[in-house]
């Protein structure tokens, strides 16, 4: 197997990617799926998901930095690609160039796309972004009338989109959700009065697609199901989500120590008996976080064991106490090992974050290895 010259890598089931877009694609009928690989494709690689979630048959793909999508088109991926938030004027040729689909929101950013637009000779179908009340980025209510007549005189200028994004959905029933969704359903209405029909609208993301069938319009936005992971609680029975990242070490240095001794930094973990230590060769510099030194939990051998002390930046210790353990074996610190699921909302739990951080954080030192490519 490719691991074994790999201290520490993330296993990714492209499989898993390619059949939970098919999940949700079910969720939501008639609605293009589209798969967000912003972060590195939240950890488990941009290209290798992009690929995977196109397969599995999402019709588009959504970042957050015309960086992010100038890598997909030099992987030679073609299939379009969103971006969520505006970036500076200058990169305005540039997203043109690679044929993106720009969110636009300001008019500093709509007029140097109109420019862009022009001097290449083209049209540029731009995704006008609403605040609907999340209040990250996007037209203010008020303010919708007047962004709305400035794109229309610019040229080059193409209002293919009209979208917004929730900032609640994640708590199924939240009542804000439908809020934003009566206001989004308005300010489209009015849109569509004022003689603009945009071809797509568009507003849920994974939870809203699994839970609010009135937010799915033409294009819902997913990220963390598509990797199969819940965006929240009391999303359990909507889908059949599987995983795609597991996180894994092998074990590197296994002694034998007499009580009274104590381990990693600080000496913090003292062993109250004669024990098996092993030592693991994964620490914070690969995303296993430095708060779960003494409270994650690590597997071998389909058995849990506690993270013993402090996790250093590329190692950690493991008390085994009496049970075998042989330098070599593999360690799971995100993911299943027989019976046993060390899962991302329980390490994400220990370290006071969510899911999303979990995965997104593995960085770019700990070698993915692709499982079931096609
Ligand atoms: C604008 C936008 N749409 C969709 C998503 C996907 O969200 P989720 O990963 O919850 O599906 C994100 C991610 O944060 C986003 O920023």
């Amino acid at each position: 197997m490719l691991e074994r010259g790999h201290p520490v890598w993330a296993e990714i089931d492209l499989g898993a990617i390619r059949h939970n877009i098919g999940e949700l694609a079910k969720a939501a009928p008639g609605a293009e799926v589209m798969g967000v690989v912003k972060g590195f494709g939240y950890g488990h690689g941009n290209i290798a998901s992009a690929e995977a979630m196109l397969d599995g048959g999402a019709a588009r793909l959504g970042v957050a930095r015309v960086a992010e999508a100038l890598h997909l088109r030099e992987a030679g991926i073609g299939a379009p690609i969103h971006v969520f938030t505006e970036p500076p004027p200058e990169a305005a040729g540039l997203m043109l160039e690679l044929d993106l689909v720009p969110a636009v929101y300001t008019q500093a950013f709509a007029s140097a796309l109109s420019g862009a637009a022009c001097a290449a000779g083209a049209t540029v179908p731009v995704h006008l972004k609403l605040d609907t009340g999340m209040h990250r980025v996007g037209v203010m209510t008020e303010d919708v009338p007047e962004v709305l007549s400035e794109l229309r005189s610019l040229p080059g200028i193409e209002i293919e989109g009209v979208w917004s994004h929730l900032a609640t959905a994640d708590v199924p029933g939240h009542p804000f959700t439908h809020k934003q969704l009566e206001l989004f359903s308005e300010l489209v209405g009015k849109i569509e009065r004022w003689g603009i029909e945009p071809r797509f609208k568009h507003l849920a993301n994974s939870a809203a697609t699994l839970s609010v069938p009135e937010s799915h319009f033409d294009i819902v936005r997913c990220g963390i199901a598509a990797y199969g992971l819940w965006p929240g609680r009391g999303f359990g029975p909507l889908a059949d989500l599987r995983p795609a990242m597991a996180l894994k070490a092998r074990v590197n240095m296994v002694k034998a120590l007499p009580r009274g001794e104590g381990l990693s930094y600080g000496l913090k973990y003292e062993l109250d008996h004669t024990a098996g230590v092993v030592t693991i060769p994964a620490g914070y510099a690969d995303g296993y976080d430095r708060r779960l030194s003494g409270r994650g939990d690590v597997l071998i051998g389909g058995k849990r064991y506690g993270v013993s002390g402090a996790v250093c930046m590329d190692q950690f210790m493991v008390d085994v106490g009496h049970d075998e353990v042989e330098a070599g074996a593999t360690a799971t610190l995100l993911g299943r090992d027989g019976g046993e699921h060390v899962t991302a909302e329980e390490l994400a739990g220990h370290i006071g974050t969510i899911n999303y951080e979990v995965t997104t954080r593995v960085p770019s030192r700990v070698p993915r290895l692709y499982l079931n490519r096609r």
